[in-house]
């Protein structure tokens, strides 16, 4: 890894966070030269802020009301201003439900990513795994990819696959397809710590 400055990432989260866990691990395993310097989450009881807090790493909850879906008005300034004291470089959400609206989008341009549970751009939406079991997909996945005002549909960085088996559940693809996103996710932070990839048009590739 050298001695090349750490990733700042912050971590939006609306629930369990076991891909924030993934980011942890893999930094801590060393194979992601970053730092996680805040969890951020709209859901006061969330498990991620409780992992973030285990870790040691700053864990706030922010509400994002009135909104339901999205993160606008006053709790997106209240979110900007928290990821810029954290000292934030790259945005990772991991499972934040809303809908990044532009100021946020235009404080962090080119720097915030997700991961989203199917190979985009097929089933963008809400539960991309139980839309690819009843769409009848043999192959399903996850993608990671750059956040823009279109929702999941920003240039992809990574993407896995994983077989649809005949008696699989929504529960037991989505248990696959996340092993799946645990590697991905820091697999992708990676390549942007070290500064190995950039956009080209739609295409991301390495430099
Ligand atoms: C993941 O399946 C991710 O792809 C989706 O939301 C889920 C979050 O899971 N965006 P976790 O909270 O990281 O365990």
């Amino acid at each position: 890894m050298g001695s090349s400055k750490k990733l700042s990432i912050a971590v939006l989260g609306s629930g369990k966070g076991s891909n924030f866990q993934s980011i942890a691990d893999a930094i801590e395993a060393g194979t992601l030269n970053a730092e996680v310097v805040c969890v951020i989450s709209d859901v006061e009881d969330a498990y991620i802020l409780e992992r973030a807090k285990k870790l040691g790493v700053p864990a706030h909850y922010i509400s994002a009301a009135p909104f339901k879906t999205k993160l606008a008005g006053n709790a997106e300034q209240k979110y900007i201003e928290t990821i810029k004291e954290a000292g934030t470089e790259i945005i990772a959400l991991a499972g934040f439900m809303r809908i990044i609206k532009p100021d946020l989008l235009e404080a962090f341009s080119g720097r915030i990513i997700n991961i989203h549970p199917s190979l985009l751009p097929s089933f963008p939406g809400l539960a991309g795994w139980t839309q690819a079991l009843e769409h009848g997909s043999k192959v399903a996945g996850c993608t990671v990819h750059y956040v823009d005002a279109e929702m999941d549909a920003g240039p992809i960085i990574v993407q896995e696959a994983v077989p649809v088996l005949d008696d699989d559940t929504a529960e037991t693809l989505h248990a696959r397809i996340q092993v799946k996103e645990h590697v991905a996710y820091p697999e992708a932070l990676q390549l942007i710590a070290t500064d190995a990839i950039e956009i080209l048009g739609r295409r991301v590739v390495k430099k």
